[in-house]
Protein backbone atom coordinates (compact mmCIF):
# COMPACT_ATOMS: atom_id res chain seq x y z
CA UNK A 1 0.00 0.00 0.00
CA UNK A 2 1.18 3.28 -1.00
CA UNK A 3 1.10 5.78 1.87
CA UNK A 4 3.49 8.47 0.41
CA UNK A 5 2.99 10.46 -3.09
CA UNK A 6 4.76 13.20 -4.55
CA UNK A 7 3.72 15.39 -7.43
CA UNK A 8 6.23 17.38 -9.49
CA UNK A 9 4.18 20.44 -11.23
CA UNK A 10 1.10 22.24 -9.25
CA UNK A 11 -0.18 23.45 -12.32
CA UNK A 12 -4.04 23.18 -13.83
CA UNK A 13 -3.38 18.90 -14.03
CA UNK A 14 -1.32 18.76 -10.56
CA UNK A 15 -3.06 20.94 -8.05
CA UNK A 16 -6.74 19.69 -8.62
CA UNK A 17 -5.49 15.98 -9.18
CA UNK A 18 -3.93 15.66 -6.08
CA UNK A 19 -5.96 17.61 -4.27
CA UNK A 20 -8.64 14.96 -5.39
CA UNK A 21 -6.74 12.01 -4.76
CA UNK A 22 -5.77 13.61 -1.22
CA UNK A 23 -9.30 13.90 -0.14
CA UNK A 24 -10.08 11.20 -1.65
CA UNK A 25 -7.56 8.80 0.48
CA UNK A 26 -7.03 10.38 4.20
CA UNK A 27 -4.16 7.55 4.71
CA UNK A 28 -1.98 8.74 1.78
CA UNK A 29 0.11 11.87 2.52
CA UNK A 30 -0.08 13.95 -0.94
CA UNK A 31 2.92 16.36 -1.57
CA UNK A 32 2.91 18.49 -4.70
CA UNK A 33 5.84 20.74 -5.53
CA UNK A 34 6.65 23.09 -7.72
CA UNK A 35 9.73 24.97 -8.73
CA UNK A 36 7.49 28.62 -9.05
CA UNK A 37 7.45 29.90 -5.78
CA UNK A 38 4.83 32.28 -6.16
CA UNK A 39 2.27 29.34 -7.43
CA UNK A 40 3.34 27.28 -4.23
CA UNK A 41 2.40 30.46 -2.32
CA UNK A 42 -0.50 30.72 -4.14
CA UNK A 43 -1.46 27.25 -3.22
CA UNK A 44 -0.97 27.84 0.30
CA UNK A 45 -2.78 31.00 0.43
CA UNK A 46 -5.44 31.65 3.49
CA UNK A 47 -7.62 33.10 1.37
CA UNK A 48 -8.82 30.34 -0.60
CA UNK A 49 -10.01 32.67 -3.81
CA UNK A 50 -6.36 33.54 -4.24
CA UNK A 51 -5.56 29.83 -5.38
CA UNK A 52 -3.49 29.85 -8.51
CA UNK A 53 -6.12 28.22 -10.66
CA UNK A 54 -10.28 29.06 -10.94
CA UNK A 55 -11.75 25.41 -10.86
CA UNK A 56 -15.50 24.88 -9.76
CA UNK A 57 -15.34 22.95 -6.14
CA UNK A 58 -11.55 23.20 -5.92
CA UNK A 59 -11.75 25.47 -2.97
CA UNK A 60 -13.51 23.10 -1.06
CA UNK A 61 -11.51 20.10 -1.55
CA UNK A 62 -8.20 22.07 -1.18
CA UNK A 63 -9.99 23.29 2.41
CA UNK A 64 -10.60 19.98 3.22
CA UNK A 65 -7.39 18.01 2.70
CA UNK A 66 -5.03 20.94 2.97
CA UNK A 67 -2.04 20.71 6.10
CA UNK A 68 -4.03 17.04 6.92
CA UNK A 69 -2.77 15.11 4.06
CA UNK A 70 -2.66 17.59 1.17
CA UNK A 71 0.98 20.08 0.79
CA UNK A 72 2.23 22.05 -1.57
CA UNK A 73 6.05 22.73 -1.64
CA UNK A 74 9.24 23.89 -2.99
CA UNK A 75 11.43 21.53 -1.38
CA UNK A 76 11.60 19.14 -4.50
CA UNK A 77 14.05 16.96 -3.52
CA UNK A 78 12.47 16.52 -0.40
CA UNK A 79 9.23 15.33 -1.68
CA UNK A 80 10.87 13.04 -4.33
CA UNK A 81 13.30 11.08 -1.49
CA UNK A 82 10.23 10.85 0.44
CA UNK A 83 7.56 9.46 -2.11
CA UNK A 84 7.22 5.76 -2.95
CA UNK A 85 5.40 7.30 -6.01
CA UNK A 86 6.16 9.99 -8.02
CA UNK A 87 3.52 11.74 -10.52
CA UNK A 88 5.41 14.03 -13.06
CA UNK A 89 2.93 16.90 -13.88
CA UNK A 90 5.33 19.35 -15.52
CA UNK A 91 4.29 20.88 -18.66
CA UNK A 92 5.20 19.80 -21.88
CA UNK A 93 4.76 22.86 -24.54
CA UNK A 94 5.08 22.71 -27.81
CA UNK A 95 8.75 23.53 -28.89
CA UNK A 96 9.50 26.41 -30.05
CA UNK A 97 13.84 26.21 -31.26
CA UNK A 98 15.23 23.68 -32.95
CA UNK A 99 14.06 20.49 -34.50
CA UNK A 100 10.76 19.89 -34.61
CA UNK A 101 10.09 23.87 -33.67
CA UNK A 102 6.76 24.20 -33.47
CA UNK A 103 5.48 21.08 -33.70
CA UNK A 104 7.32 18.55 -31.46
CA UNK A 105 6.38 18.40 -27.50
CA UNK A 106 9.50 20.11 -25.59
CA UNK A 107 9.87 17.29 -23.11
CA UNK A 108 13.06 19.09 -21.09
CA UNK A 109 10.81 19.86 -18.26
CA UNK A 110 10.38 15.82 -18.30
CA UNK A 111 13.84 15.23 -18.59
CA UNK A 112 15.16 17.34 -15.72
CA UNK A 113 12.55 15.21 -13.75
CA UNK A 114 13.84 12.30 -14.42
CA UNK A 115 17.38 12.92 -13.75
CA UNK A 116 16.52 14.74 -10.47
CA UNK A 117 14.80 11.79 -9.63
CA UNK A 118 17.75 9.56 -10.93
CA UNK A 119 20.15 11.94 -8.49
CA UNK A 120 17.66 12.13 -5.39
CA UNK A 121 16.11 8.64 -4.92
CA UNK A 122 17.63 6.31 -2.60
CA UNK A 123 14.74 3.55 -2.31
CA UNK A 124 12.27 2.01 -5.37
CA UNK A 125 9.91 4.49 -6.83
CA UNK A 126 7.03 4.34 -8.83
CA UNK A 127 6.74 6.93 -11.48
CA UNK A 128 3.88 7.74 -12.99
CA UNK A 129 3.96 10.27 -16.36
CA UNK A 130 1.15 12.52 -15.67
CA UNK A 131 1.88 14.67 -18.12
CA UNK A 132 0.69 14.88 -22.09
CA UNK A 133 3.54 12.87 -23.56
CA UNK A 134 4.92 11.65 -27.52
CA UNK A 135 4.39 7.75 -27.57
CA UNK A 136 7.56 5.87 -26.19
CA UNK A 137 8.75 8.93 -23.85
CA UNK A 138 8.54 5.77 -20.71
CA UNK A 139 11.55 4.15 -22.76
CA UNK A 140 13.50 8.01 -22.16
CA UNK A 141 12.84 8.53 -18.83
CA UNK A 142 13.76 4.83 -18.24
CA UNK A 143 16.65 4.95 -19.50
CA UNK A 144 17.67 8.14 -17.72
CA UNK A 145 16.57 6.33 -14.68
CA UNK A 146 18.30 2.45 -15.14
CA UNK A 147 21.38 4.45 -15.06
CA UNK A 148 21.90 5.88 -11.65
CA UNK A 149 24.33 3.11 -10.48
CA UNK A 150 22.87 3.60 -6.72
CA UNK A 151 20.80 -0.14 -7.59
CA UNK A 152 17.45 1.88 -6.83
CA UNK A 153 14.64 0.20 -9.12
CA UNK A 154 12.02 2.22 -10.84
CA UNK A 155 8.74 1.42 -12.22
CA UNK A 156 7.22 3.52 -15.31
CA UNK A 157 3.74 4.05 -15.44
CA UNK A 158 1.29 6.03 -17.65
CA UNK A 159 -1.81 7.63 -16.15
CA UNK A 160 -2.19 10.26 -18.54
CA UNK A 161 -4.95 13.08 -17.50
CA UNK A 162 -8.56 13.30 -19.02
CA UNK A 163 -9.97 16.17 -17.07
CA UNK A 164 -11.45 18.91 -19.01
CA UNK A 165 -10.99 22.66 -17.19
CA UNK A 166 -13.82 24.31 -16.01
CA UNK A 167 -14.95 20.69 -14.94
CA UNK A 168 -11.76 19.20 -13.48
CA UNK A 169 -13.45 18.73 -9.79
CA UNK A 170 -16.76 16.68 -11.39
CA UNK A 171 -14.37 14.82 -13.78
CA UNK A 172 -12.37 13.74 -11.34
CA UNK A 173 -14.66 12.38 -8.86
CA UNK A 174 -16.04 10.31 -11.71
CA UNK A 175 -13.90 9.47 -14.33
CA UNK A 176 -15.69 8.26 -17.51
CA UNK A 177 -12.50 6.14 -16.69
CA UNK A 178 -8.78 6.08 -15.22
CA UNK A 179 -6.03 4.70 -18.15
CA UNK A 180 -2.99 2.97 -16.71
CA UNK A 181 -0.22 1.79 -18.68
CA UNK A 182 2.86 -0.50 -17.66
CA UNK A 183 5.07 -3.11 -18.04
CA UNK A 184 3.99 -6.73 -18.67
CA UNK A 185 6.38 -8.05 -16.36
CA UNK A 186 5.66 -8.96 -12.82
CA UNK A 187 6.95 -5.83 -11.01
CA UNK A 188 5.42 -3.38 -14.00
CA UNK A 189 2.06 -5.47 -12.88
CA UNK A 190 2.48 -5.03 -9.20
CA UNK A 191 3.15 -1.44 -10.06
CA UNK A 192 -0.15 -1.18 -11.79
CA UNK A 193 -2.00 -2.76 -9.22
CA UNK A 194 -0.95 -0.35 -6.64
CA UNK A 195 -1.88 2.91 -8.92
CA UNK A 196 -5.07 1.21 -9.35
CA UNK A 197 -5.72 0.97 -5.79
CA UNK A 198 -5.38 4.26 -5.01
CA UNK A 199 -8.28 5.05 -7.72
CA UNK A 200 -10.78 2.32 -6.40
CA UNK A 201 -10.63 4.37 -3.20
CA UNK A 202 -13.67 6.06 -5.20
CA UNK A 203 -13.46 5.28 -9.00
CA UNK A 204 -14.99 1.48 -9.70
CA UNK A 205 -12.80 -0.99 -10.77
CA UNK A 206 -14.85 -0.97 -14.08
CA UNK A 207 -13.56 1.56 -14.59
CA UNK A 208 -10.04 1.57 -14.21
CA UNK A 209 -8.16 0.25 -17.81
CA UNK A 210 -5.02 -0.83 -17.69
CA UNK A 211 -3.02 -1.79 -20.80
CA UNK A 212 0.47 -1.26 -21.65
CA UNK A 213 3.21 1.76 -21.64
CA UNK A 214 2.37 2.54 -25.24
CA UNK A 215 -1.34 1.89 -25.74
CA UNK A 216 -1.59 4.47 -23.10
CA UNK A 217 0.79 7.52 -23.97
CA UNK A 218 -0.80 7.34 -27.26
CA UNK A 219 -4.63 6.73 -26.57
CA UNK A 220 -4.14 10.24 -24.54
CA UNK A 221 -3.33 12.74 -27.85
CA UNK A 222 -6.00 9.88 -29.68
CA UNK A 223 -8.49 11.21 -27.72
CA UNK A 224 -7.30 14.74 -27.81
CA UNK A 225 -7.54 14.55 -31.63
CA UNK A 226 -10.49 13.23 -31.91
CA UNK A 227 -12.29 15.47 -29.79
CA UNK A 228 -10.74 18.58 -31.21
CA UNK A 229 -11.49 16.90 -34.83
CA UNK A 230 -15.03 16.77 -33.60
CA UNK A 231 -15.23 20.28 -32.78
CA UNK A 232 -13.39 21.56 -36.28
CA UNK A 233 -15.38 18.91 -38.62
CA UNK A 234 -19.21 20.74 -36.75
CA UNK A 235 -16.82 24.45 -37.59
CA UNK A 236 -16.57 23.11 -41.15
CA UNK A 237 -20.10 22.72 -41.79
CA UNK A 238 -20.86 26.18 -39.78
CA UNK A 239 -19.58 27.48 -42.61
CA UNK A 240 -21.06 26.01 -45.13
CA UNK A 241 -24.53 26.72 -43.28
CA UNK A 242 -23.59 30.07 -43.47
CA UNK A 243 -23.80 30.34 -47.06
CA UNK A 244 -26.84 28.13 -47.54
CA UNK A 245 -29.57 28.94 -44.78
CA UNK A 246 -28.66 25.65 -43.09
CA UNK A 247 -28.54 26.38 -39.33
CA UNK A 248 -25.46 24.47 -37.31
CA UNK A 249 -27.31 24.29 -34.21
CA UNK A 250 -30.07 21.94 -35.99
CA UNK A 251 -28.11 20.10 -37.69
CA UNK A 252 -25.52 19.63 -35.14
CA UNK A 253 -29.30 18.29 -33.28
CA UNK A 254 -29.72 16.17 -36.44
CA UNK A 255 -26.79 14.11 -36.27
CA UNK A 256 -26.01 13.89 -32.22
CA UNK A 257 -29.44 12.13 -32.10
CA UNK A 258 -27.64 9.40 -34.37
CA UNK A 259 -26.19 7.25 -31.78
CA UNK A 260 -23.16 6.15 -33.47
CA UNK A 261 -22.21 9.82 -33.86
CA UNK A 262 -23.83 11.28 -30.03
CA UNK A 263 -24.19 14.79 -29.15
CA UNK A 264 -21.80 15.69 -27.02
CA UNK A 265 -18.66 18.03 -28.45
CA UNK A 266 -20.63 19.30 -31.63
CA UNK A 267 -20.70 23.14 -30.67
CA UNK A 268 -19.77 25.53 -33.12
CA UNK A 269 -17.52 28.27 -32.33
CA UNK A 270 -14.63 30.99 -32.90
CA UNK A 271 -12.53 27.97 -32.45
CA UNK A 272 -10.93 25.83 -30.10
CA UNK A 273 -8.41 27.14 -27.79
CA UNK A 274 -6.82 26.09 -24.20
CA UNK A 275 -3.35 24.51 -23.76
CA UNK A 276 -3.66 20.95 -25.05
CA UNK A 277 -5.51 20.19 -28.21
CA UNK A 278 -3.07 21.85 -30.87
CA UNK A 279 -0.06 21.05 -28.91
CA UNK A 280 -1.41 17.83 -28.68
CA UNK A 281 -2.21 17.23 -32.14
CA UNK A 282 0.67 19.09 -33.53
CA UNK A 283 2.81 16.34 -31.92
CA UNK A 284 0.70 13.80 -33.15
CA UNK A 285 1.70 15.09 -36.56
CA UNK A 286 5.38 15.16 -35.80
CA UNK A 287 5.68 11.52 -34.85
CA UNK A 288 3.64 10.74 -37.61
CA UNK A 289 6.00 12.25 -39.89
CA UNK A 290 8.68 11.00 -37.85
CA UNK A 291 7.95 7.66 -39.06
CA UNK A 292 7.46 8.29 -42.60
CA UNK A 293 3.67 8.26 -41.96
CA UNK A 294 2.94 11.42 -44.44
CA UNK A 295 -1.10 10.96 -44.74
CA UNK A 296 -1.16 10.02 -41.26
CA UNK A 297 0.21 13.56 -40.61
CA UNK A 298 -1.87 15.88 -43.39
CA UNK A 299 -4.66 13.67 -42.00
CA UNK A 300 -4.66 15.61 -38.47
CA UNK A 301 -3.04 18.43 -39.40
CA UNK A 302 -5.87 19.49 -41.36
CA UNK A 303 -7.74 19.81 -37.97
CA UNK A 304 -5.69 22.52 -37.08
CA UNK A 305 -5.69 24.60 -40.23
CA UNK A 306 -9.34 24.24 -39.86
CA UNK A 307 -9.00 26.07 -36.72
CA UNK A 308 -7.12 28.66 -37.43
CA UNK A 309 -9.72 29.38 -40.21
CA UNK A 310 -12.53 29.48 -37.85
CA UNK A 311 -10.90 31.91 -35.92
CA UNK A 312 -9.37 34.10 -38.53
CA UNK A 313 -12.60 34.55 -40.62
CA UNK A 314 -14.40 35.43 -37.19
CA UNK A 315 -12.19 38.55 -37.11
CA UNK A 316 -12.46 39.06 -41.41
CA UNK A 317 -16.59 38.82 -40.88
CA UNK A 318 -16.56 41.18 -37.95
CA UNK A 319 -14.14 43.63 -40.14
CA UNK A 320 -16.46 43.21 -43.61
CA UNK A 321 -19.87 43.43 -41.65
CA UNK A 322 -18.23 46.60 -39.88
CA UNK A 323 -18.17 48.19 -43.31
CA UNK A 324 -14.74 47.40 -43.84
CA UNK A 325 -12.95 49.08 -41.29
CA UNK A 326 -12.80 48.94 -37.80
CA UNK A 327 -10.07 51.74 -37.63
CA UNK A 328 -10.52 53.77 -34.65
CA UNK A 329 -13.45 51.78 -33.44
CA UNK A 330 -14.14 50.27 -30.10
CA UNK A 331 -15.02 47.01 -30.07
CA UNK A 332 -16.24 45.26 -27.07
CA UNK A 333 -15.00 41.61 -26.18
CA UNK A 334 -17.27 39.77 -23.69
CA UNK A 335 -14.95 36.84 -22.79
CA UNK A 336 -11.31 36.50 -22.67
CA UNK A 337 -10.77 32.75 -21.27
CA UNK A 338 -10.94 29.93 -23.54
CA UNK A 339 -13.84 28.36 -21.98
CA UNK A 340 -16.12 29.47 -19.47
CA UNK A 341 -15.42 28.26 -15.88
CA UNK A 342 -11.70 28.81 -16.23
CA UNK A 343 -8.70 31.66 -15.87
CA UNK A 344 -7.30 30.08 -17.65
CA UNK A 345 -6.17 31.27 -21.18
CA UNK A 346 -4.22 29.45 -22.79
CA UNK A 347 -4.37 29.55 -27.16
CA UNK A 348 -8.32 30.78 -26.30
CA UNK A 349 -9.95 32.18 -29.78
CA UNK A 350 -10.32 35.33 -27.72
CA UNK A 351 -6.46 36.48 -28.33
CA UNK A 352 -6.20 35.76 -32.32
CA UNK A 353 -9.28 37.87 -32.77
CA UNK A 354 -7.98 40.56 -30.41
CA UNK A 355 -4.96 40.29 -32.38
CA UNK A 356 -6.26 40.68 -35.75
CA UNK A 357 -8.85 43.41 -35.02
CA UNK A 358 -5.93 45.23 -33.54
CA UNK A 359 -4.12 44.88 -36.73
CA UNK A 360 -6.64 46.75 -38.53
CA UNK A 361 -6.35 49.50 -35.54
CA UNK A 362 -9.53 48.90 -33.80
CA UNK A 363 -9.95 50.02 -29.97
CA UNK A 364 -10.84 46.89 -28.06
CA UNK A 365 -11.98 46.73 -24.46
CA UNK A 366 -11.93 43.54 -22.72
CA UNK A 367 -14.63 42.15 -19.80
CA UNK A 368 -14.06 38.56 -18.24
CA UNK A 369 -14.85 37.34 -15.20
CA UNK A 370 -11.85 35.57 -14.16
CA UNK A 371 -9.02 36.60 -16.22
CA UNK A 372 -7.29 40.42 -15.28
CA UNK A 373 -5.22 42.71 -17.04
CA UNK A 374 -2.08 41.04 -16.82
CA UNK A 375 -2.77 38.38 -18.16
CA UNK A 376 -4.58 39.31 -21.29
CA UNK A 377 -1.56 41.91 -22.30
CA UNK A 378 0.92 38.84 -21.50
CA UNK A 379 -1.32 36.73 -24.31
CA UNK A 380 -1.27 39.26 -26.50
CA UNK A 381 2.21 40.63 -26.38
CA UNK A 382 3.54 36.70 -26.50
CA UNK A 383 2.32 37.06 -29.98
CA UNK A 384 5.00 39.62 -31.27
CA UNK A 385 2.80 41.26 -33.61
CA UNK A 386 3.83 43.92 -32.28
CA UNK A 387 5.56 45.58 -29.00
CA UNK A 388 4.00 45.72 -25.53
CA UNK A 389 3.75 49.71 -25.86
CA UNK A 390 1.62 49.17 -29.13
CA UNK A 391 -0.32 46.70 -27.85
CA UNK A 392 -1.06 48.92 -24.76
CA UNK A 393 -2.56 51.69 -27.25
CA UNK A 394 -5.32 49.59 -28.31
CA UNK A 395 -6.56 47.46 -25.63
CA UNK A 396 -8.41 48.46 -22.30
CA UNK A 397 -9.25 45.94 -19.89
CA UNK A 398 -12.37 46.80 -18.12
CA UNK A 399 -13.97 45.27 -14.80
CA UNK A 400 -17.48 46.18 -15.65
CA UNK A 401 -19.85 44.49 -18.02
CA UNK A 402 -21.61 47.65 -18.88
CA UNK A 403 -18.76 50.09 -19.59
CA UNK A 404 -17.03 47.52 -21.34
CA UNK A 405 -19.80 47.75 -24.25
CA UNK A 406 -20.31 51.77 -23.62
CA UNK A 407 -20.29 53.21 -27.23
CA UNK A 408 -18.38 50.58 -28.83
CA UNK A 409 -19.58 49.83 -32.33
CA UNK A 410 -20.04 46.25 -31.87
CA UNK A 411 -19.96 43.30 -29.20
CA UNK A 412 -17.89 39.88 -30.04
CA UNK A 413 -18.45 37.11 -27.40
CA UNK A 414 -15.74 35.19 -27.26
CA UNK A 415 -16.21 32.88 -24.04
CA UNK A 416 -19.17 31.23 -23.31
CA UNK A 417 -19.85 32.52 -19.69
CA UNK A 418 -23.20 31.75 -18.37
CA UNK A 419 -23.40 35.60 -16.46
CA UNK A 420 -23.49 37.10 -20.39
CA UNK A 421 -27.22 35.68 -20.87
CA UNK A 422 -28.22 37.34 -17.77
CA UNK A 423 -27.11 41.03 -18.73
CA UNK A 424 -29.45 43.79 -19.12
CA UNK A 425 -29.41 43.72 -23.05
CA UNK A 426 -31.59 46.60 -23.71
CA UNK A 427 -29.64 48.77 -21.13
CA UNK A 428 -26.51 47.85 -23.13
CA UNK A 429 -27.67 48.34 -26.54
CA UNK A 430 -29.11 52.10 -25.43
CA UNK A 431 -25.69 52.59 -24.43
CA UNK A 432 -23.94 51.64 -27.79
CA UNK A 433 -23.38 53.20 -31.61
CA UNK A 434 -25.87 52.61 -33.59
CA UNK A 435 -26.38 50.20 -35.70
CA UNK A 436 -25.52 48.28 -32.91
CA UNK A 437 -23.43 44.59 -33.81
CA UNK A 438 -23.26 41.38 -31.90
CA UNK A 439 -21.05 38.87 -33.12
CA UNK A 440 -21.57 35.82 -30.80
CA UNK A 441 -19.03 33.31 -31.63
CA UNK A 442 -20.41 31.04 -28.51
CA UNK A 443 -23.98 30.73 -30.33
CA UNK A 444 -25.00 32.42 -26.79
CA UNK A 445 -27.37 34.46 -26.99
CA UNK A 446 -31.13 34.23 -27.89
CA UNK A 447 -31.13 35.57 -31.99
CA UNK A 448 -34.87 36.72 -31.51
CA UNK A 449 -34.42 38.58 -28.46
CA UNK A 450 -31.61 40.63 -29.49
CA UNK A 451 -32.61 41.51 -32.95
CA UNK A 452 -36.28 42.72 -31.00
CA UNK A 453 -34.38 45.21 -28.78
CA UNK A 454 -32.63 46.11 -31.99
CA UNK A 455 -29.49 44.65 -32.07
CA UNK A 456 -27.92 43.23 -35.97
CA UNK A 457 -26.69 40.10 -34.25
CA UNK A 458 -24.61 37.65 -36.07
CA UNK A 459 -24.09 33.71 -34.91
CA UNK A 460 -21.99 30.82 -36.07
CA UNK A 461 -23.43 28.97 -38.48
CA UNK A 462 -26.84 30.52 -39.33
P1 LIG B 1 0.97 23.98 -16.09
O1 LIG B 1 1.89 24.80 -16.90
O2 LIG B 1 -0.28 24.59 -15.52
O3 LIG B 1 1.76 23.34 -14.85
C1 LIG B 1 3.01 22.75 -14.95
C2 LIG B 1 3.82 23.13 -13.73
O4 LIG B 1 5.03 22.37 -13.72
C3 LIG B 1 4.25 24.60 -13.68
O5 LIG B 1 3.74 25.20 -12.50
C4 LIG B 1 5.78 24.56 -13.69
O6 LIG B 1 6.39 25.55 -12.88
C5 LIG B 1 6.05 23.18 -13.13
N1 LIG B 1 7.37 22.63 -13.47
C6 LIG B 1 7.96 22.56 -14.68
N2 LIG B 1 9.15 21.95 -14.59
C7 LIG B 1 9.34 21.64 -13.29
C8 LIG B 1 10.38 20.99 -12.57
N3 LIG B 1 11.45 20.53 -13.19
N4 LIG B 1 10.24 20.85 -11.24
C9 LIG B 1 9.13 21.31 -10.61
N5 LIG B 1 8.12 21.91 -11.24
C10 LIG B 1 8.21 22.08 -12.57
O7 LIG B 1 0.58 22.73 -17.00
P2 LIG B 1 -0.75 21.84 -16.91
O8 LIG B 1 -1.86 22.51 -17.65
O9 LIG B 1 -0.97 21.39 -15.51
O10 LIG B 1 -0.32 20.60 -17.81
C11 LIG B 1 0.63 19.65 -17.35
C12 LIG B 1 0.60 18.45 -18.27
O11 LIG B 1 -0.70 17.83 -18.21
C13 LIG B 1 0.83 18.76 -19.75
O12 LIG B 1 1.55 17.72 -20.31
C14 LIG B 1 -0.57 18.79 -20.32
O13 LIG B 1 -0.57 18.44 -21.69
C15 LIG B 1 -1.27 17.74 -19.51
N6 LIG B 1 -2.73 17.92 -19.39
C16 LIG B 1 -3.26 19.14 -19.15
C17 LIG B 1 -4.64 19.28 -18.99
C18 LIG B 1 -5.27 20.62 -18.71
O14 LIG B 1 -6.48 20.69 -18.67
N7 LIG B 1 -4.53 21.69 -18.51
C19 LIG B 1 -5.46 18.15 -19.02
C20 LIG B 1 -4.87 16.91 -19.25
C21 LIG B 1 -3.50 16.80 -19.42
C1 LIG C 1 -9.58 18.99 -23.29
C2 LIG C 1 -10.23 17.60 -23.21
O1 LIG C 1 -11.65 17.76 -23.24
C3 LIG C 1 -9.80 16.87 -21.95
O2 LIG C 1 -10.34 15.56 -21.94
C4 LIG C 1 -8.28 16.80 -21.90
O3 LIG C 1 -7.86 16.19 -20.70
C5 LIG C 1 -7.71 18.19 -21.98
O4 LIG C 1 -8.17 18.83 -23.20
C6 LIG C 1 -6.23 18.22 -22.04
O5 LIG C 1 -5.60 17.26 -22.39
O6 LIG C 1 -5.74 19.32 -21.75
P1 LIG C 1 -10.02 21.34 -22.19
O7 LIG C 1 -9.11 21.84 -23.24
O8 LIG C 1 -9.77 21.73 -20.79
O9 LIG C 1 -10.07 19.75 -22.20
O10 LIG C 1 -11.52 21.80 -22.52
P2 LIG C 1 -12.60 21.30 -23.60
O11 LIG C 1 -13.90 21.27 -22.96
O12 LIG C 1 -12.16 20.09 -24.30
O13 LIG C 1 -12.61 22.51 -24.65
C7 LIG C 1 -11.52 22.76 -25.50
C8 LIG C 1 -11.89 23.87 -26.47
O14 LIG C 1 -12.84 23.41 -27.43
C9 LIG C 1 -12.54 25.09 -25.81
O15 LIG C 1 -12.06 26.26 -26.40
C10 LIG C 1 -14.00 24.89 -26.07
O16 LIG C 1 -14.72 26.09 -26.07
C11 LIG C 1 -13.96 24.27 -27.46
N1 LIG C 1 -15.16 23.48 -27.78
C12 LIG C 1 -15.45 22.36 -27.08
C13 LIG C 1 -15.99 23.88 -28.82
O17 LIG C 1 -15.74 24.90 -29.48
N2 LIG C 1 -17.09 23.13 -29.11
C14 LIG C 1 -17.41 22.00 -28.42
O18 LIG C 1 -18.43 21.36 -28.74
C15 LIG C 1 -16.56 21.62 -27.38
Amino acid sequence: MIKNICCIGAGYVGGPTMAVIAQKCPNIKVTVVDLNEDRIDAWNSSNLENLPIYEPGLDRVVEEARGRNLFFSTEVDKAIDEAEMIFISVNTPTKTYGVGKGMAADLKYIELCARQIARVAKSDKIVVEKSTLPVRTAQAIKDILDHTGNGVNFQILSNPEFLAEGTAIDDLFAPDRVLIGGDITESGQKAINQLVDIYANWVSKDRILTTNVWSSELSKLTANAFLAQRVSSINAMSELCEKTGADVNEVAKAIGMDSRIGSKFLKASVGFGGSCFQKDILNLVYIAKSYGLNEVADYWEQVIIMNDHQKRRFAKNMISTLYNTVSGKKIAFLGWAFKKDTNDTRESAAIYVADDLISEQAMVSVFDPKVDETQILFDLNYLETRSDIENKKYIKIEKDPYSTVENSHAIAILTEWDEFKTYDWKRIYDSMLKPAFVFDGRNLLDKKELEEIGFVYQAIGS
